[in-house]
């Protein structure tokens, strides 16, 4: 019986007993025996290499024998890892134990260097199994399983330096954002106004004089056209400065009847305040038909504040003026916050009432513009701004927290 036949049983068992039992006392037969259990590593390291890689090279091979699972894969690899270097009961352990410490001084030397190499080899391989063949984490096993199998022994140390896995790390967090809060209440504005069957409609922030301010009846000499409250590019180009202009491009492109409502941004010379940002956003709506009256205004924009803020919330429409509406209103509601007591509150400034948007009958000399028939249509238009909705009913003091990205802020409205 050769002494590799003597191994095959049992390696595990051999390395319990003395070299003494083993008949091994002097260098050579040291030598010959560890050649036998390094040839039986290498064995064991081939097969699963070739199980590693055969896995990584057709994980799921369509119309293949059931293929091994990455799971089976780890498994595998952690029980060949706790065979050759568990920390108890280690091949490798137990020759250091068994072996190499009651040796006599003259086979110490080979004993020791042999048993080393041993252990580097395994500690090597396993890693290099566990890597893959480009130095990654393989990707068609499952690592996890790895990791939990805890088939990296010390992982800095068995990977090198270079590829150093510390698994005790924590992991790489993607935080998960929030919608921006005027994003959301653009969404709850366009929500309520799809369910009454307008469509949602944008146009250009840089907008041409014409549909800024001339084809809404605005004037030559109205306030709002003047330098030190419009963005200008040129004389006859500016960031616009409400989405009132998406009134006229809608109606120059399509025929009655209209309902729309235009969510975008806007751009006026305010100096920042707490209530002023010199970019902020509005919500246009329009609406175009035959037989439409004020009526249909009032109800519809009742209806939408009592659908925004809360069905206990009243509305009031004071006559105002704007050049593209005849007649105008400023629709105020009743105070959200002290309910819109006749004494009111510090919010309201003592009135009950809080003013929120600009509306009216469309100007028949807008139709002339778009080429309607003014005497056969009628129609109404609104605007609101966005910032001032969202900071009423999102208890939000400083339009500039919308705009300044803290993420203390934002994260409040997940
Ligand atoms: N465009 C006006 C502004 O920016 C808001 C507005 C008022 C829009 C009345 C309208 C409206 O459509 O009818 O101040």
């Amino acid at each position: 019986m050769n002494s590799s036949d003597q191994l095959s049983p049992d390696i595990v068992e051999m390395v319990q007993q003395p070299l003494e039992q083993l008949g091994v006392r002097d260098v050579t037969a040291v030598s010959s025996l560890f050649s036998n259990i390094e040839n039986r590593l290498q064995s064991e390291l081939l097969a699963m290499e070739t199980l590693a890689s055969d896995f990584r090279r057709s994980p799921a091979r369509p119309g293949a024998l059931p293929v091994t699972s990455g799971r089976d894969v780890a498994t595998a690899l952690e029980t060949l890892r706790v065979r050759w270097l568990g920390r108890k009961q280690g091949i490798i352990r137990s020759i250091t134990d068994n072996w190499l410490a009651p040796a006599p001084s003259e086979l110490k030397r080979e004993i020791g260097q042999r048993v080393n190499g041993l252990r580097k080899e395994a500690e090597d391989r396993i890693s290099q199994i566990f890597l893959g063949p480009e130095g990654e984490v393989a990707p068609t096993i499952e690592t996890a399983d790895f990791v939990k199998a805890g088939v990296i022994p010390a992982p800095a140390a068995a990977l090198g330096t270079d590829r150093a896995l510390d698994i005790t790390l924590p992991g790489n967090r993607r935080p998960i954002g929030a919608r921006h809060p005027i994003r959301r209440a653009f969404e709850e504005i366009t929500d309520i106004f799809l369910s009454l069957g307008y469509s949602v409609e944008e146009g250009p922030e840089i907008e041409s004089v014409y549909y800024n301010f001339e084809a809404l009846n605005i004037p030559e000499d109205h306030p709002s056209r003047e330098d030190q409250d419009t963005f200008y590019i040129d004389a006859n180009t500016l960031l616009r400065t409400h989405t009132s202009p998406v009134q006229i491009r809608t109606m120059e492109r399509q025929k009655p009847p209209v309902r729309i409502i235009v969510p975008g941004r806007v751009y006026r010379r305010d100096a920042p305040d707490a209530t002023h940002s010199p970019m902020f956003h509005q919500v246009e709506g329009l609406a175009v038909d035959t037989g439409i009256t004020f009526a249909d205004l009032k109800g519809t924009l009742d209806h939408f504040m009592k659908a925004f803020f809360g069905s206990e919330v009243r509305t009031r429409f004071r006559p105002s003026f704007f050049p593209f509406t005849e007649p105008s209103a400023e629709v105020d509601i009743s105070c959200i916050f002290c309910g819109g007591k006749a004494e009111g509150c510090r919010i309201c400034k003592q009135s009950g009432w809080i003013e929120l948007m600009g509306c009216g009958m469309v100007d028949p000399a807008l139709f002339a513009y778009v080429h309607y028939d003014a005497s056969q249509l009628s129609g109404f238009a609104f605007g609101m701004g966005v910032e001032r909705l969202a900071m009423l009913k999102y208890g939000v003091e400083d339009i500039q927290l919308f705009f300044q990205g803290d993420i203390r802020f934002l994260h409040q409205f997940r």
